[in-house]
């Protein structure tokens, strides 16, 4: 039986989704690892931590316009009702989160007492945001910050649970296309063999 016809995205967004999700992953992890790191080891993962952040806002930025000029794939025609306002939910949601977090992270770091600079990849000197140093409690403002950007990490933990659980139900026990419609076309028959189609 010849392989379905997949609409897939575009491969810019494709590529934006990747390159967004590895750095994401890679900042939940070093966030949660902070507290277990010693003294030189943590400031060396916090510029990184930081760099990573800010591309996060930045490729989030160009994944939106890209979007915006660029129409994702028609909803697939296999999800129905419930599922399909669950799965738009979630990518709403998601997008929310990839500005929100490292804009609190921002508006933590640039209000801390601490005056730390933010040097993106020990490179490109990184602005603090105006006037927050110089509120009346920068240092209760900077910790308030500091706990809402921990909350909201760990919202976006909760939501990528759905998200990849959902993707792998869908690659694995339904066994159709959807997973397909976020990888590059080359793999498409490599991930085939591995869940034991001919392709
Ligand atoms: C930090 C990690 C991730 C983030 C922030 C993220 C975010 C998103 C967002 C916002 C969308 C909606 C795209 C749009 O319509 O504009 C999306 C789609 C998608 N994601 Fe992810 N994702 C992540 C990781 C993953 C992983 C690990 C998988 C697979 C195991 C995955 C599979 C998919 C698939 C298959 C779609 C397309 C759904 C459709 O058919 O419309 N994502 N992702
Ligand atoms: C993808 C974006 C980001 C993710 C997923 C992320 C995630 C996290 C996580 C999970 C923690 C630990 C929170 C906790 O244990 O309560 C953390 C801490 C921290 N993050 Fe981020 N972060 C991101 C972006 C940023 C950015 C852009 C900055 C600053 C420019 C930043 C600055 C910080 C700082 C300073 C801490 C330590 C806070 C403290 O010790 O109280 N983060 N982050």
């Amino acid at each position: 039986m010849p392989a379905p016809d997949i609409r897939r995205y575009h491969a810019v967004a494709i590529s934006l989704h990747w390159l967004i999700a590895v750095l994401i992953i890679a900042n939940l992890a070093i966030g949660l690892l902070f507290g277990y790191m010693a003294r030189p080891d943590r400031f060396w993962f916090m510029q990184l931590h930081k760099s990573f952040g800010i591309t996060v806002l930045a490729l989030t930025c160009a994944r939106l316009s890209w979007r915006l000029f660029c129409k994702p794939p028609p909803e697939p025609a296999s999800l129905k009702g419930w599922e399909l306002w669950a799965a738009q939910a979630v990518h709403v949601l998601l997008y929310v989160l990839m500005f929100a977090i490292p804009l609190s992270g921002w508006v933590l770091v640039s209000s801390s007492p601490l005056h730390i600079p933010t040097v993106l990849f020990w490179s490109i000197p990184w602005p603090h945001l105006p006037f927050l140093d110089s509120l009346g409690d920068a240092k209760a403002f900077s910790h308030q910050a500091g706990e809402i950007h921990g909350l909201l990490a760990y919202g976006m933990i909760g939501l990528l649970v759905l998200h990849v659980g959902a993707a792998l139900r869908h690659h694995w026990t339904l066994k159709d296309e959807i997973l397909f419609r976020m990888t590059p076309a080359f793999l498409e028959h490599f991930l085939r063999r591995l869940r034991g189609e001919k392709a």
